[in-house]
Formats: structure tokens, sequence, C-alpha cells
């Protein structure tokens, strides 16, 4: 069975008083309620351990928002996948377009990040998303497909049903511009049929493909309604524990 995850990215925002009081609205705000989808939530690294232990006996899951590759070393203000277990992390979010673009990251790092979080039990939520112009030059479909055959690069099948994907198209992240439930759908079908060639029609049908991209609790409804968006990855909407109840309760 697919699993619903709605994930909230934090970014760089909240300092440790503020990301306290936060966690502790939503787990107030979530209180009692019947909830269907995984709950996951990506404070900024400095914040994960205290938010960990106001959690604990929630339903709330932690992920971190990026890692490095390497086990450990001389990499100055990173961080190791074993470094996110020991605070707590489950998820680790990998790849997403700020990464990408403001960062320079590769799809060849991305990939070497997907098999360190995987060596390391955690989990990656996989970003891809094409960028304004390569909507408009028609070129979407290739640049998704080349991001999620480079995300996929030598992972066994095994590894391949672990892996959370979450389609954001750039244009749509922070704009207040989201992509139409139909637009949206037609990309995570294509990204579910990339997957299925990849690896197995079986693997890709249970993959979890969250749409990120101003999902706001006035959207997420009819965007999960869609047969194939499974999630959603917020970052605005999250910042506030209300509108991200709002959201977790569309599912
Ligand atoms: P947004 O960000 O919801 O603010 O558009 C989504 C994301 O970048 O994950």
């Amino acid at each position: 069975m697919r699993k619903y995850i709605i994930a909230g990215n934090w970014k760089m925002q909240k300092n440790l008083s503020e990301a306290i009081q936060l966690v502790s609205d939503l787990k107030n705000e979530l209180e009692g309620k019947d909830i269907i989808a995984e709950v996951v939530i990506a404070p900024p690294f400095m914040a994960l351990e205290a938010v960990k232990s106001l959690i604990k006996n929630s339903v709330i899951k932690l992920s971190a928002q990026n890692m490095h590759s390497a086990d450990s070393g001389a990499f100055t203000g990173e961080v190791s996948a074993d470094m996110l277990k020991s605070v707590g992390c489950e998820y680790v979010i990998l790849g997403h377009s700020e990464r990408r673009t403001i960062f320079g990251e590769t799809d060849e790092f991305i990939n070497s990040k997907i098999k360190q979080a995987l060596k390391n039990n955690l989990i990656p939520i996989v970003c891809c998303g094409e960028s304004l112009d390569e909507r408009e030059n028609g070129t979407t479909f290739n640049i998704i497909e080349s991001q999620i055959k480079a995300a996929f690069n030598g992972l066994t099948n095994e590894q391949a049903e672990k892996l959370v994907i979450a389609y954001e198209p750039i244009w749509a992240i922070g704009t207040g511009k989201t992509a139409s439930p139909e637009q949206a759908q037609e990309v995570h079908a294509f990204i579910r049929k990339i997957i299925a060639g990849l690896t197995t029609q079986e693997i890709a049908n249970g993959l979890t493909i969250q749409y990120g991209g101003s999902v706001k609790p006035d959207n997420a409804k009819e965007l999960l309604s869609k047969p194939d968006i499974d999630g959603a990855l917020v970052g605005g909407a999250c910042l506030k524990a209300d509108s991200f109840r709002d959201i977790i309760l569309s599912v």
C-alpha cells in the first residue's frame, strides 16, 4: 500500500525557541485528530535534537533538510547521515531545488547522498522539478526523466523501493503559483512510469510521490485527490501550526 506523507520543510527558518514553539503548537493542533498521513517535519539542523525530544510520543517523524555523502571527514559546515541518525532523524530531504540551484549540487552528488542515506537507514525524500524556462520550452519531461534516472542510478530494487520522491516545479516554490492538479498529476504519472522502467511496476506503484510548490490548506485537497499524488512537501505553509494541520487533515 502506498503511504501518504505530508512533510514540512522549514528551510532556514526558526531559531531554537521558535522551533520549540512551532513544534509544541503543532502537537497541540494534531492532538486527538484522526490522522491518515505520515507526518514529517524538517527543522534546521541545530533544532533537530530539541524537536526530537518534543515529538517523542506523537505521530510526528523527524527529517533533516540535507546531508553530506561522506561518512565523516574534513567537510567544514557539513553534517553526516550517522549524525542525523544519532539525533533521531528517520528521513532526509535530498536534492531540493534550492540545493541544486543555489549550492550547485549535481545529480551525481545527490545520487551519492541517496546511497549514503540508505546505507544509514535514513529514508531519502528526493526532489526533482523543472524551472519555468524548462516548462515553457517544453523540456519538463526530459528534465524530470534525467533527474529521476540519475537519482536511481546504481540502486538495487530493494534500495529503490525505500525512496520517497517529491515533484517540485521550481516555478511553483515560494511563488504562490501552484501547478494545477492536472499539471502535477501528469508529471507524477510520468515519474511513476520512469521508475517502473528502472525497477518494476510493483515498486513504482508502491512509491510515495509527493507534490511540492505553494501547497496551502485551500489547494491541498484537490492536489491530493489525484491518483498519483501521494502527499505534499510543504514550505511556507508549514511554518504555522494551524495551516500545516489543515494540510495534514486534507488527506
Ligand atoms: P513552498 O516550498 O511550499 O513555500 O512553495 C516548498 C518547498 O520548497 O519544499
